[in-house]
C-alpha cells in the first residue's frame, strides 16, 4: 500500500489556517482518505498535554524551555498515534501546526535557541517533517485584528504583545528561505477559495495528482 502524504499548515494566528484545512479536506477527501489533525494536541495524550500548556492558574508560567519541551512531548504523542498510524495506512493527513511553530514561537518568539530545538526535535523524531508545508503569511496588524473579533475569546500566544506576534512572522519566513523544498508561503489577505485554489495547485504539482 502506498503510504499517504503528510501536509502542514502554519502560520501567525489569524491567517486561516483552520479555514484552509476544512476546505482542503472536501476537495482531497473525493479522491483519498483523508485526516485533519492539530497541534499542540491531536491524540488524548497531546490534547492532556495541550490543557497543561494553556492552563489558567498559577502554575500557568512556564518557562520558555519547559514550554517548549511540553509542546515536543505533545508532539511526541501525537506522532506516534494518530500521524505515523494514519499515514502508514495510506491516509493523507493535513496538521495544523507542526515542528515549525516550536521554532517560530518558542525559538524566534520566547527567545530559545534556535540550532538547540533543531537538534533536539531532529533527534527525538529522527529527523521526521511533512512531506509539505504550506506558511500563511499576512502583515501582523491584520492577524491581531482578526484575533480580536473571535467569539472564542483570546488564549496564551495570542495575548502577547505586537513584537511577539512580529518575531514569530519573521520566524515562519526564515524557516520558509531555509527550507524551500519542503515550504511553500501563501499571502493570506485574499479571499478564502483562491487561497485554497493555489493550495491546492500547489498540492497537484508536488504529489503529481489532480484533486
Ligand atoms: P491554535 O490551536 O489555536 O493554533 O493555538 C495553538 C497555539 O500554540 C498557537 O498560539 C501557537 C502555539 N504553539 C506553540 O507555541 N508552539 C508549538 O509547537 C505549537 C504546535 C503551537
Amino acid at each position: 500500500m502506498n503510504k499517504g502524504k503528510f501536509i502542514t499548515i502554519e502560520g501567525c494566528e489569524g491567517t486561516g489556517k483552520s479555514t484552509q484545512i476544512k476546505l482542503l479536506k472536501q476537495k482531497l477527501k473525493k479522491k483519498i482518505k483523508v485526516k485533519c489533525t492539530r497541534e499542540p494536541g491531536g491524540s488524548l495524550g497531546a490534547e492532556k498535554i495541550r490543557k497543561l500548556i494553556f492552563a489558567k492558574s498559577k502554575f500557568d508560567n512556564w518557562s520558555p524551555i519547559t514550554e517548549a519541551l511540553l509542546h515536543i512531548s505533545a508532539r511526541s504523542d501525537h506522532l506516534e498515534k494518530i500521524v505515523k498510524p494514519n499515514i502508514n495506512n495510506g491516509v493523507w493527513v493535513i496538521c495544523d501546526r507542526f515542528r515549525d511553530s516550536t521554532i517560530a514561537y518558542q525559538g524566534y518568539g520566547n527567545g530559545l535557541k534556535i540550532k538547540v530545538l533543531e537538534m533536539m526535535q531532529d533527534s527525538i523524531f529522527n529527523k521526521f517533517h511533512a512531506d509539505l508545508t504550506i506558511i500563511l503569511d499576512m502583515d501582523v496588524n491584520k492577524c491581531l485584528k482578526r484575533i480580536k473579533k473571535r467569539k472564542t475569546g483570546m488564549q496564551k500566544y495570542e495575548k502577547m504583545d505586537i513584537s511577539f506576534h512580529k518575531k514569530v512572522r519573521k520566524g515562519f519566513l526564515e524557516i520558509f528561505k531555509k527550507n524551500k523544498k519542503r515550504c511553500v508561503i501563501l499571502e493570506a489577505d485574499e479571499d478564502e477559495n483562491i487561497i485554497n485554489d493555489k493550495i491546492l495547485k500547489i498540492i497537484n504539482d508536488k504529489f503529481k495528482i489532480i484533486f
